[in-house]
């Protein structure tokens, strides 16, 4: 299973603070916010990842995650010229893809919740051709809305409906088979001028080839693509890290229980960043006794033995 982040965009919605710089370079409370998909792919145990952003912000992300071998992964970077929607990064990835298949990612979504490793994993082992993962919302008219009968069969789909037929949203995370940059190349853009992710999904769908999986209750999705999005995103972060001690989306963290990353190399990102609670929480992990315990207070190892 290949990775993609999608991290392009204009951000017009977060102008000004994203004239300069690529909106997933902001910070979502202690950390760029490209950490947080970064993260899902990690967890998932996916290390080739090619991260598509805009011409002008790729090298800071090189800059940021280099070739990710820090964290053992293989990262790429490729550009989106101009931001024709979702389903061009399969086009844009084509070859990288090949014959694989591959989860793509939004580089402003942030997921969280106690379970979401096994999700991720079972969600991967039963992957067959295409797999989205809904959400109840309040305001589904924002969202691709998916509606699916007692069984969990997928019904229908649709971007943005004024009369909405179920309250689950399709979240910015996406499984698909090597077919995706095929079936990418036929859609046609929709009147907001882009191609659309849930125009691909409904080519699975045509097939029956789509399957939902659930994000319960208790479960936390967000997107960062607001001003005010963007903060409730932060707060969220802030305050259940403060509250239990452990950092969501610390990618330095998940590549050292992964085994990934040795105690000194966390050791050493630690120490360089010392100055502030980031690096004090690296340290901790690496100067601490039987640390996988700590993990987030799961037993976790038949995983970790796996991903290794
Ligand atoms: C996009 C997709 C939509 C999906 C959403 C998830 O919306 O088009 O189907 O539910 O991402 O964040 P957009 O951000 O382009 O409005």
């Amino acid at each position: 299973m290949k990775g993609i982040i999608l991290a392009g965009g204009s951000g017009t919605r977060l102008a000004p603070s994203t004239t300069s710089i690529n909106k997933h370079l902001l910070a979502v409370y202690d950390k760029p916010m490209i950490y947080y998909p970064l993260s899902v792919l990690m967890l998932a145990g996916i290390r080739e990842i090619m991260i598509i952003s805009t011409a002008e912000d790729k090298n800071r992300f090189e800059d940021l995650l280099g070739n990710g071998s820090a964290f053992g992964l293989s990262l790429t970077y490729r550009e989106q010229q101009e931001p024709n929607g979702i389903p061009e990064a399969f086009i844009i990835a084509e070859d990288f893809i090949g014959k694989d298949d591959v989860t793509l990612i939004l580089g402003d979504n942030i997921f969280y919740g106690q379970g979401f490793t096994p999700l991720l994993r079972k969600a991967i082992k039963n992957h067959q051709h295409a797999t989205v993962f809904g959400y109840r919302v309040k305001d589904p008219e924002r969202f691709g809305v998916v509606e699916f009968d007692d069984n969990q069969n997928v019904v229908s789909l649709e971007e943005k409906p004024e009369q909405p037929k179920s309250d689950f949203a399709v979240t910015g995370l996406y499984m698909y088979d090597h077919n995706a940059p095929r079936l990418a190349k036929k859609l046609k853009f929709s009147k907001r001028g882009e191609l659309e992710i849930t125009d691909l999904n409904k080519e699975y769908l045509k097939r029956g080839h789509l399957s939902v999986e659930l994000l319960g209750r208790g479960f936390a999705w967000m997107d960062a693509g607001t001003h005010e999005a963007l903060f409730e995103a932060s707060e969220f972060v802030k305050i259940t890290q403060q509250r239990q001690g452990f950092k969501i989306a610390s990618i330095e963290e998940i590549a050292y229980y992964m085994g990934y990353m040795t105690k000194e190399a966390l050791y050493q990102k630690g120490k360089a960043l010392e100055k502030n609670d980031y690096g004090r929480y690296l340290l901790d992990i690496a100067t601490r006794e039987h640390s996988k315990q700590y993990w987030d207070g799961q037993d976790h190892s038949p995983m970790l033995e796996v991903l290794k």
